[in-house]
């Protein structure tokens, strides 16, 4: 596996295998890698001829109150990861090359990126569609892929790709899980042993929404409250949002419909975590 980290070099080897024919899958990440992130990278594998992964812990996607100085990191870990997993080239560039100063370009979605997390999170989705939008021109994929568990950045990102004419087409593949149902994500690390127990909820919550679902319950307002109380009786966990939305315009649903999708997103302690499920 070639480890990059100057842009010049990153794009030019990619112009390189485009010119050879070959195509090119991308997988986008903060690093900190887990099964998640690697059930993308395998996928990757078997759909293209290079599969390149970036790592990089982008600075302009956190608010200023949130974890960018302590978001976990494991360069070494990560390598290897990357290497079982079939990639080709990682990308890990630095914040200087980056962003060489203050930005003032940006990717702007609007509308969907200003409901549920960007409600909560000003900001954060304008800096995933610029840093995605950069590295789209510097690796320039012929595919990008993106996990379920971060719905609606798959939302923002394919209306930034669809607004932008970008030529990339971008993969959405589904939640990995732990045994008992938590989305895996880095910042699961943050979690102390009763956190981690608490998490759990979560699942727990999203799964009686599903039953329910699969019960023949469409009011979305009652699904919504059935699932809203399951958080609410844990009190090591505060409720941020239990929104039951379309899922490509994210408004609120009053019936639910096949693909309509319920997004949550809680606090256990310090650790906001976010998780949704797709009714099918
Ligand atoms: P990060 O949180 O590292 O996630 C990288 C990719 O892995 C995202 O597409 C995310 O949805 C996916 N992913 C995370 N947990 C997953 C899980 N449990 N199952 C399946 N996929 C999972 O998302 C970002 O980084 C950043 O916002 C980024 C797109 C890299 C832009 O900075």
């Amino acid at each position: 596996m070639k480890i990059i980290t100057a842009i010049a070099e990153m794009r030019s080897l990619s112009v390189s295998h485009r010119m050879q024919g070959k195509k090119l899958g991308f997988v986008p990440t903060m690093g900190f890698l887990h099964e998640g992130h690697l059930s993308l990278m395998r996928c990757a594998r078997q759909e293209n001829d290079i599969v390149v992964a970036s790592i990089f812990v982008n600075p302009t996607q956190f608010g200023p109150k949130e974890d960018l100085d302590r978001y976990p990191r494991d360069a070494e870990g990560d390598q290897a990861k990357c290497v079982a997993s079939g990639v080709d080239v990682l990308f890990m560039p630095q914040v200087s090359e980056m962003y060489p100063e203050k930005p003032v370009v940006f990717v702007a979605v609007e509308g969907v990126s200003e409901v549920l997390e960007g409600a909560l999170r000003p900001g954060h989705f304008r800096g995933v569609s610029t840093v995605v939008a950069k590295l789209f021109n510097i690796i320039q994929p012929h595919r990008a892929y993106f996990g379920q568990k971060d719905f609606q950045q798959c939302v923002v990102i394919k209306r930034m790709v669809a607004g932008l004419n970008l030529d990339v087409e971008v993969v959405v593949l589904p939640t990995v899980r732990e045994q008992d149902g938590l989305a895996m994500s880095s910042r699961n690390s943050y979690l102390g042993k009763d956190e981690r127990r608490v998490a759990a909820t979560i699942w727990r919550a999203l799964s009686e929404g599903d039953r329910l679902f699969r019960t023949g319950q469409r009011d979305a307002a009652a699904l919504q409250g059935a699932v809203r109380s399951i958080l609410l009786q844990e009190p090591g966990i505060s409720v941020d949002y239990v929104e039951i939305v379309d899922p490509d315009g994210l408004r609120p649903q009053a019936v639910i419909e096949n693909r309509t999708l319920i997004l949550v997103a809680v606090r256990v302690g310090r650790t906001r975590l976010i998780d949704n499920l797709q009714f099918l």
